[in-house]
């Protein structure tokens, strides 16, 4: 065997292993995508090919630890069921042999091609990293093509996460970089043919006064209505009261790239999403005309070792699939239509009226379900407080606008919040409750919170409370378990 072979027979051995261990998981989530076995991070490679749905993950099968991660490899017809494919990318090659880490695919000349990079690092952890291609005739199988882009002066080696797309019949790059002066920034490049690539330089960072940390990862650049959005993973931003307060964020900026001058024109930072558990999110733009983002739902760091799953050797999902649309120039999110071919019969309860006291769902809410919300509320509602099972809380308070999910730490237990501002207040709510996960949708997608969960799954209870006057409707679903 050789390096390759011998790497994907361990992988496939520990998949196999571990199989009934992983299943029996309590935790283990119905609609969510998660790895075999292992480590699963950065969604990768999502594209719509053929007519099928390809989503590529980091994935590391023999931990749940970060290591040298190899490209798994799920496909679907409908965003909803998953396929686990071949493994598509081993870490097996001199400039892939710590990690074939996260890039993006691109249809061309009939072929299904992945950008992703090579990490390789020496016995005195020195690292080098290299942009790398593979390609596949039918989307399954793909041989590496080897190195195309090396390290550019001005960056150290933690340049990586390529993003192609194309754009007036050119083909473009972006890397997430740090300057040798460790600042982040997202660095582009130009291709005729997608093998030589020119390095434009940076279209966003220190160069232009944008000082967001030390590192940026995972670039992503799209068209979303009638502006471009760039969305990446800074690392190393302060917290600042409500905002920044995960180990690492995601978000967004809107705006104009501009091709000629090499230079993104755009607003400020926003965070794509508000909870504790979202990072690294990839998008494509399927048949349809729908720009669809995945994200990791995790964030690097030390609550990643408290996660219950890794007694059961696996750990992390992807976020659901999530359309995104621009509104005012803010990115809002919508679970993908297709999830509602998950739900079984309805449970409505309209017009509930609540004043000043507590109002108890009268069925349990099951692991696997979604939950809508809909509040019409008077001028003297001052707070709305939901309760799900035993471990979260949604809360809203009318004078500060302010939005909060609250959850059990994984390392403490005690309450942990994040937040956000909701300028024209509480109208409605979507949740997606998987057995391990939250997802709140609030105000038809304008903030999303995703959180990690891991309720002692006695309590099913969900329990909403005001002060002063509102009026809801709530609409349950459970969703089929597969
Ligand atoms: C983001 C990231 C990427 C890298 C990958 C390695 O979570 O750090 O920058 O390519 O994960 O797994």
């Amino acid at each position: 065997m050789n390096r390759d072979e011998e790497l994907r027979y361990k992988a496939y051995q520990e998949i196999e292993q571990h199989k009934d261990l992983v299943e029996s998981d309590p935790y283990r989530q119905h609609f969510h995508v998660m790895p075999p076995v292992g480590l699963l991070n950065d969604p990768n490679g999502f594209i719509q090919w053929q007519c099928t749905y390809h989503l590529f993950f980091q994935w590391l099968p023999f931990d749940t630890t970060h290591g040298a991660k190899f490209w798994g490899h799920y496909s679907s017809t409908d965003l909803v069921n998953w396929s686990l494919e071949p493994i598509a990318l081993a870490p097996s090659s001199w400039y892939d042999k710590n990690g074939c880490y996260s890039g993006s695919a691109i249809n061309h000349d009939g072929q299904l091609k992945l950008f992703y990079t090579g990490n390789v690092k020496d016995e005195h952890n020195n690292r080098e990293t290299y942009q790398c291609l593979a390609t596949s005739e039918d989307g399954i199988e793909f041989s590496k093509q080897g190195v195309v882009i090396e390290l550019p002066e001005g960056y150290t080696a933690h340049f990586r996460d390529p993003k192609v797309w194309e754009h007036e019949s050119c083909w473009y790059m972006v890397i997430g970089a740090q300057t040798t002066e460790e600042k982040g920034c997202v660095v582009l490049f130009q291709s005729h043919d997608l093998e030589n690539w020119e390095c434009k330089g940076q279209i966003a960072g220190p160069t232009y006064g944008e000082n967001l940390g030390y590192m940026w990862e995972c670039p992503d650049m799209f068209v979303l209505g009638d502006k471009d959005v760039f969305l990446f993973s800074p690392q190393g931003l302060e917290a600042d009261g409500i905002l920044y307060n995960n180990t690492h964020q995601s978000g967004y900026m809107v705006g104009e790239m501009d091709y000629h001058h090499a230079r993104f024109n755009g607003s400020s930072f926003v965070e794509i999403d508000r909870g504790f558990d979202f990072y690294a999110p990839q998008t494509t733009l399927d048949d349809h005309g729908r720009r669809i983002m995945f994200g990791w739902m995790s964030v690097p760091g030390e609550q990643e070792a408290y996660h219950p799953t890794i007694n059961y050797n696996w750990i992390h999902c992807m976020t659901v699939p999530r359309e995104l649309q621009l509104y005012n120039d803010k990115v809002y999110q919508t679970p993908v239509e297709e999830l509602k071919q998950l739900r079984e019969e309805p449970t409505t309860i309209a017009n509930i009226q609540l004043s000043d006291q507590q109002y108890v769902w009268p069925s349990q809410v099951d692991w696997s379900s979604e939950v809508e919300i809909n509040l019409n509320h008077s001028e003297e509602m001052t707070s709305f407080e939901l309760e799900l099972f035993d471990c979260i809380i949604l809360s809203y308070n009318q004078n500060s606008r302010e939005f909060s999910l609250y959850r059990n730490s994984l390392i403490t237990e005690e309450k942990e919040f994040r937040s956000c501002h909701l300028p024209s207040g509480l109208q409605n709510m979507r949740m997606f409750i998987d057995a391990s996960s939250i997802e709140v949708f609030v105000n038809n997608g304008e903030e999303v919170f995703s959180a990690r969960m891991f309720p002692s799954q006695t309590n099913q209870d969900m329990v909403i409370k005001s002060e002063g006057t509102v009026n809801v409707d709530i609409t349950t679903w459970t969703l089929k378990k597969e």
